[in-house]
């Protein structure tokens, strides 16, 4: 399963969320790895682990900054983030059952993650840049 690997485009021009954005796409790159190396991604506990929780953390400062400046695309970045961690969440639970649609649910994130950066993302960075430059 191919890396996302980053690009300029996936670059808001906020460093301190450019640099989550980067080390979140890590977090999922070494879960796809892992799945390429054994190909049971579920095997590896620990980066699962560290994806939820760095989704997880990324996510609220996210959500903090929309909430701070009253971003009114809020309600549905936040849908995003939550689908997302649904998506994990049912990644696991494949996982638990046999893990024969877990390589699926990887490329879901995958996608999701190409589509989200550079989609609301985006839109989000170019409403906050004002505030956070
Ligand atoms: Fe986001």
């Amino acid at each position: 399963m191919a890396r996302l690997m980053w690009t300029d485009s996936f670059a808001l021009g906020i460093t301190s969320i450019d640099e989550q954005h980067k080390r979140f796409l890590d977090a999922l790159n070494e879960l796809l790895d892992a799945q390429d190396a054994s190909g049971q991604a579920c095997l590896a506990s620990t980066l699962i682990d560290r994806l939820k929780a760095y989704a997880a953390e990324h996510f609220h400062v996210e959500e903090g900054y929309m909430q701070a400046f009253a971003y009114p695309g809020y309600e549905e970045h936040l849908m995003e983030h939550e689908h997302f961690l649904d998506t994990v969440r049912h990644f696991e639970d494949a996982c638990a059952n046999g893990g024969v649609e877990s390589a699926k649910l990887l490329d879901y994130l995958l996608n999701w993650m190409a589509q989200h950066l550079t989609g609301v993302d985006r839109q989000m960075g170019r409403y906050l840049e004002e505030y956070l430059r």
